[in-house]
């Protein structure tokens, strides 16, 4: 339809057809579709004007809550401003201003910020400057990178390799070279219903001595970890875990990779994960809270012998090959600084480790209702795996889904037949309960 014959501000679409949703069935998205036209707070709106309320911060994103008056004042003031700088031999002063405020929030000397736009390019350009770092060092054959099985590091092809989702990465071919995985940290029977950081399953890291004996420690460039698997149903490291992978890496010289796209700016109740469990990875990747979702942004938090070490050479020359023409985009580099600001004056990540009793209690309220396997709690995150229908994998959660959505206000993300739970960082002592009441409602439903 030509532009000027459109309706003026169509609040629904009259034909879906033409976007292919990502990662969604879209045919049965389409016939049911869940639309939000507006969001302030704690809830989005429907194009009805019905409140939904928010369970997941958007996809992890909006930890400061939905359309925050700083925030949305700092990004139309920015638009107005200055639009876009070349991002590569020319800069601004906010993207000095944002690396330096994520530098401070950062452990230790993780102090050079590296900015991409998503989490997938965050991810890909991390395991590319490990792969880099040693070869400036004169260690280019440390080349192998290791990821994990149900690890989740984006969709790109550095990403799905490390990454250990079976359906992301099935259909794609055979990916990087090179890569060995460790075995995920979880275990139901040893496991189920704990509140935090698991008891068992600190062993588990161990696993890297033995890929280091199969490939010898001068092949490998670095592991990633998420700290807290998100996106393959939230599950959190076991007590010590994450010390000992530091320690084997350290032994053999290999870089640690935290990828803190979820766990990132408050959610486990500490500016990063690395904080929390006091941990030092050689890198950081960060995205989605670090704009609380307003504009895409992410990036790469480096300690600083990685940064020194590519210092070298004659002034002139390009030290690091790699970038992305939104690197560091002057809209989202003044929503993050809103976005910290917001974080700062509201306490939001001290907020998050407070409510962090509630909020397991609340869940852990759902044991022992019909179809509940097992519930798992970290910071403001919470996982309840369903029973699968027998003849239908994930059937159950995505009913659960919808039912949540259309019948009773309520969103929150699935993924296989495990329900994900991680709200805004604002959410109300009430609102806890509201959402464990309603999702309760809807497991029982659906069973
Ligand atoms: C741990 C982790 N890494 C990377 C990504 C990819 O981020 P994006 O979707 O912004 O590319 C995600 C997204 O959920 C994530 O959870």
């Amino acid at each position: 339809m030509p532009l000027a014959t459109r309706p003026l501000a169509p609040s629904v679409p009259n034909d879906l057809e033409a976007f292919w949703v990502p990662f969604t069935p879209n045919r049965a998205f389409k016939k049911a579709p869940r639309l939000i036209v507006r969001a302030k707070g704690m809830h989005y709106y429907t194009p009805e004007g019905k409140p939904i309320i928010d369970g997941s911060a958007g996809m992890w994103c909006c930890n400061a809550g939905h359309n925050r008056d700083p925030i949305v004042a700092a990004i139309q003031q920015q638009a107005a401003e200055l639009d876009y700088p070349p991002a590569f031999q020319f800069s601004h002063p906010k993207a000095f201003e944002l690396a330096s405020r994520i530098a401070a929030l950062a452990p230790g000397d993780l102090d050079h910020v590296f900015f991409c736009n998503s989490g997938s390019e965050a991810v890909d350009t991390a395991l590319k400057v490990a792969l880099a770092y040693h070869n400036v060092r004169g260690e280019a054959s440390r080349a192998r990178l290791i990821g994990r099985e149900r690890g989740y590091h984006g969709v790109g092809f550095g990403g799905i390799s490390v990454g250990g989702i079976v359906a992301n990465r099935k259909m794609f071919g055979t990916m990087l070279a090179g890569v060995d995985h460790l075995p995920h940290t979880y275990n139901r029977e040893k496991q189920a219903f704990s509140k935090g950081e698991p008891e068992w399953g600190a062993h588990l890291a161990d696993d890297l001595d033995r890929i280091v004996a199969l490939h010898d420690a001068s092949t490998i460039a670095a592991v990633i970890v998420e700290p807290m698997s998100g996106s393959t149903g939230v599950l959190p490291p076991p007590k010590g875990y994450l010390e000992r992978l530091r320690a084997i890496c350290d032994k053999h010289g290999i870089l640690l990779i935290f990828d803190e796209v979820i766990t990132g700016f408050g959610r486990l109740g500490t500016a990063f994960a690395a904080e929390r469990y006091g941990v030092m990875p050689d890198m950081i990747t960060f995205a989605k809270g670090v704009t609380s979702g307003t504009v895409p942004m992410a990036g790469v938090i480096l300690r600083k012998g990685i940064y020194d070490a590519f210092m070298r050479g004659p002034e002139h020359v390009i030290e690091l090959f790699h970038g992305y023409t939104y690197s560091a985009h002057p809209l989202a580099c003044a929503a993050g600084i809103a976005t910290l600001d917001v974080y700062r004056d509201e306490k939001l990540f001290e907020r998050a480790a407070a409510l962090e009793g509630k909020w397991a209690d609340a869940a852990m309220s759902l044991k022992g209702t019909p179809g509940v396997l097992d519930i798992r709690t970290l910071g403001l995150v919470a996982a309840i795996d369903l029973s699968s229908r027998p003849d239908a994998y994930g059937k159950r959660a995505y009913d659960s889904m919808e039912k949540a959505f259309h019948e009773h206000g309520l969103m929150f993300r699935i993924t296989g037949d495990t329900i994900a739970l991680s709200p805004p960082l604002i959410i109300s002592e009430n609102e806890i309960g509201e959402i464990f009441d309603k999702v309760g409602k809807v497991i029982r439903q659906v069973n």
